[in-house]
């Protein structure tokens, strides 16, 4: 209630006030601010996976601006040497506004990342896009093997099924890479999980499917349970560190990321960055007001 309560008037707060708690969870507005933060990510061992703020966007001019955004990013990052990949949202590409303009500028973006021998993930958003970002996803695979790969959320109960239709596209040459999450959008109980508990048991059902199936899994949770029994599926199955990955946000739990670095995983840290923070934090609050609990802790907690 108290959350809900602090994240109805976060919005109306001055944007500086708000880029107190966010700077923690955002490397900043250009690609130099996202450079520096990744370099020193790399330099802990940690990879990256880079993503321009924005989605939703209401025009498609806004949707070429975008892609000219990801594409001087890919070059930077490429001459920058860092090491790591790059996520996109498609609904910043206009996919709710026309799917086979979107679908174009995707596949540009892809390609750049290809010529680099690099790759784009595919972020999964609401459930309005799910079927279509699937799709999309199938789109490029077949044009692109080995430099997309999808998110897939735990809370939809559409998830296993969908797992299981694209698992029939892996093979040695069109080798599959998705990363699997909880889900971060509010979505109605018809189609969604919602109880912890039940959501935790399906993320691991899903993990055990991606890993017993030989795909590649980007683990991404910060949920200290999950973390320790996706360690258990992959000791029983035998899976080998270079199948997996663990995969958290930045500014998010970095002890428990630490821990993992530590013992020789393979860790990702997701990079947001730009202009369009203000509008991407004060979002998320709304559709997530238990947000607003962390946001708080992040005034006041440091490290
Ligand atoms: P849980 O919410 O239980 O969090 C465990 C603990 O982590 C919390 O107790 C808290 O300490 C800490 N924590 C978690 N989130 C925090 C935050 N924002 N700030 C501070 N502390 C926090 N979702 C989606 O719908 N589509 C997508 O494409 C992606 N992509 C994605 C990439 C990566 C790399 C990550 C890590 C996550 C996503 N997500 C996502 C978000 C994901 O679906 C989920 O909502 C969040 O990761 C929170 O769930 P956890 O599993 O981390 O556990």
């Amino acid at each position: 209630m108290i959350n809900k309560l602090i994240a109805g008037i976060i919005p109306y707060f001055p944007p500086k006030f708000i880029w107190l708690f966010s700077k923690r969870y955002i490397a900043g507005t250009n690609i130099e601010d996202a450079i520096a933060v990744s370099e020193k990510l790399n330099n802990h061992h940690i990879l990256v996976t880079v993503d321009i703020l924005g989605e939703f966007i209401k025009d498609l001019s806004q949707a070429e601006k975008n892609k000219t955004g990801y594409i001087k990013m890919i070059e930077a990052f490429t001459r920058a040497g860092i090491k790591g990949n790059f996520s996109l949202k498609p609904t910043m590409f206009g996919l709710l506004i026309d799917k086979e303009v979107c679908y174009n500028n995707i596949r540009d973006i892809v390609k750049k990342a290809a010529s680099v021998n690099n790759f784009v993930r595919i972020d999964m958003e609401d459930s309005h896009c799910t079927a279509n970002e699937i799709e999309l996803f199938q789109r490029l695979i077949a044009q692109y093997p080995k430099n997309v790969g999808l998110a897939l959320q735990s809370y939809l109960h559409r998830t296993h099924d969908d797992l299981k239709a694209l698992a029939t596209l892996h093979t040695d040459e069109t080798p599959l890479n998705i990363r699997l999450c909880k889900g971060i959008y509010l979505e109605s109980n018809k189609i969604a999980y919602k109880g912890h508990r039940e959501i935790r048991s399906h993320f691991l059902e899903d993990l055990e499917e991606l890993l017993t199936r030989g795909i590649y899994a980007g683990i991404a949770t910060h949920d200290k349970y999950l973390i320790k029994k996706s360690l258990e599926l992959i000791e029983k199955h035998k899976i080998s560190n270079d199948q997996f990955e663990f995969q958290m946000l930045y500014g998010v739990t970095p002890k428990l990321r630490q821990s993992l670095v530590d013992k020789n995983y393979r860790m990702r840290v997701y990079v947001p960055f730009g202009q369009e923070w203000f509008g991407y934090c004060t979002r998320r609050l709304k559709e997530n007001p238990n947000l607003a609990g962390l946001i708080i802790k992040a005034l006041f907690v440091r490290g």
